[in-house]
Order: structure tokens, then C-alpha cells, then sequence
């Protein structure tokens, strides 16, 4: 194991430009539940029967609860090491994108600033009808928002069958090809066209290490498969670049 972090961590070092991909795992240790995991379920719903337009449709209020519920958890939360040693990487890399599907926004409360956001964020409501925006962080209003008019807000957040937004997708896709190394890190790499940045990153020659306590899709593809918890193993790939997650 040693060897290999080594690998990695020169690969890392030496590359010109780095890429990651997160997922629910890179925050397992801050406390957020991941989807897929034993404590993915709430009451007795899984996140495939909430995180859908037709769940919305058919009871907001009970899709806004299980927002609601993951925002609390989510904002006494704090960012963790593996976090922060992704902020040290790009404050030390020459080229770093950081790809992330979760709607957490831990990785900029530890610092990072590059950041796609595949899949939205849980701290933002979107009016369907004009499109407006509302920021919820901070504050705890009515369980559902309501836009300008009266109607019913949505998180902005991308449900299952919905499109990812197209700027995400664009940075995603460049960053991808760029990369000589490309980082998967605490993703079931089920969800697509998340997963595919892997796949896009390796056609265009990056070496492609992955950090996941299980075995996923990619780990077939990878060059190095880092088995263990980001928050042990990414501060070992990116040594010197821990520090104290900024402003918490
Ligand atoms: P999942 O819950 O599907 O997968 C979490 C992954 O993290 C699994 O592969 C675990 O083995 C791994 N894992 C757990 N703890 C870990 C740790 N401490 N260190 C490293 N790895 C760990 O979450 P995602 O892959 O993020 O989409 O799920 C993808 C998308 O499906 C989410 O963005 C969300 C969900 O439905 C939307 O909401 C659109």
C-alpha cells in the first residue's frame, strides 16, 4: 500500500494538470449519510424515490422535508481531512479542476475554489416558474420556499432522469481530457454522465487512481485503486497540504 500511495502521490506531484471526481464518500467522515450506504435510507424512503421530478410532483412537501432534514445535518457538518487535502491541491497545482456530484458544499468550506458542481447545491431553491434563485443557507424559513409569485420552489439540485447543467458539463468534460491524472474519489460511479468523466479522463491518457473503500465500476479501469477512507488517504496523496479548514 505504502508503494503505491507513493506512485500516486509523484504521479500527483509531477502531473500538469490534475482532475478529481467526488462523491458521497469524501464526506462519510464529516457525518453527511452517502445514498447508496447502509444509511442511505430516511424513514423509509430511498433517495431514488425522492430525488426525482415525479416525488416532487406528487408531495413536495415530503421531498422538501427530506431536504430540510439533510440541510441540518449537512450545516453541523464540517469539511474533513480528505476535503482539505483536495483545497492543498489546488492551491499547489499548476492546473486543478475539482468535479464534484454532491450538493454538500463542504469542498468550499474547506478552501477549494475550482469547483464544478455537477449536481447543484442543497443550500440554494429554484423558483420552476421565473427561474429565480434563493440562497438557504443560514436560515430556516417555511419548509417549502415559495418564488415571487407564490409558487412552490424546488431545490436546485439535478434529480434522477433530469440533465446536468450544460456549463457544469462543458468545464467537466474539458477538465477531463486535460487531466494526466485524474483522481475518482468516494464514488459508487453509478450515476451517469458523472461516471463517465472517469472514462472520458482515461481515453485521453490519465492515469486514473481511485479512493473508495469498496470496489465500483471504474476500479477495473484504474491504474492504482486506493482502498480506504479519503479523509486517511488523500492527505497522504497531497502531503503538506493539510491545514485548518478556513473560517470554520
Ligand atoms: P453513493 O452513496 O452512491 O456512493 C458512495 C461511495 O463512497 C461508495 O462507493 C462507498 O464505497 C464510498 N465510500 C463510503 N465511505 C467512504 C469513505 N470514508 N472514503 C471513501 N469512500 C467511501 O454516492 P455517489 O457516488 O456520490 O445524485 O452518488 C452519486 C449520485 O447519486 C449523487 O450525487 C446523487 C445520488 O443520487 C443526485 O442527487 C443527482
Amino acid at each position: 500500500m505504502l508503494d503505491r500511495l507513493t506512485l500516486a502521490a509523484a504521479w500527483i506531484r509531477e502531473a500538469p494538470s490534475v482532475a478529481a471526481l467526488t462523491g458521497a464518500g469524501i464526506s462519510a467522515e464529516s457525518g453527511v449519510p452517502t445514498f447508496r450506504g447502509k444509511d442511505g435510507l430516511w424513514r423509509t424512503h430511498r433517495a431514488e424515490e425522492l430525488a426525482t421530478p415525479g416525488a416532487f410532483a406528487r408531495d413536495p412537501l415530503l421531498v422538501w422535508e427530506w431536504y430540510r432534514y439533510r440541510q441540518r445535518i449537512i450545516a453541523g457538518a464540517r469539511p474533513n481531512a480528505g476535503h482539505e487535502a483536495l483545497a492543498g491541491l489546488e492551491r499547489g497545482a499548476r492546473d486543478f479542476t475539482l468535479i464534484t456530484q454532491n450538493v454538500d458544499g463542504l469542498h468550499a468550506r474547506a478552501g477549494s475554489s475550482r469547483i464544478v458542481e455537477l449536481h447543484g447545491n442543497i443550500f440554494r431553491a429554484r423558483c420552476p416558474v421565473d427561474g429565480s434563485l434563493r440562497d438557504l443557507a443560514g436560515d430556516e424559513p417555511e419548509t417549502i420556499p415559495l418564488c415571487p409569485r407564490g409558487h412552490a420552489m424546488r431545490p436546485d439540485v439535478v434529480w434522477f432522469g433530469e440533465a446536468l447543467p450544460e456549463g457544469a458539463i462543458a468545464l467537466a468534460e474539458s477538465a477531463s481530457r486535460r487531466a494526466a491524472v485524474f483522481l475518482v474519489v468516494g464514488t459508487s460511479a453509478v450515476v451517469y454522465p458523472a461516471a463517465s468523466f472517469a472514462t472520458i479522463a482515461k481515453q485521453s491518457g490519465a492515469r486514473l487512481v481511485e479512493v473508495n473503500v469498496e470496489e465500483t465500476p471504474l476500479t477495473g479501469a484504474a491504474d492504482l485503486a486506493l482502498r480506504g477512507k479519503a479523509a486517511e488517504i488523500l492527505p497522504l496523496l497531497v502531503p503538506g497540504a493539510a491545514r485548518s479548514a478556513v473560517g470554520e
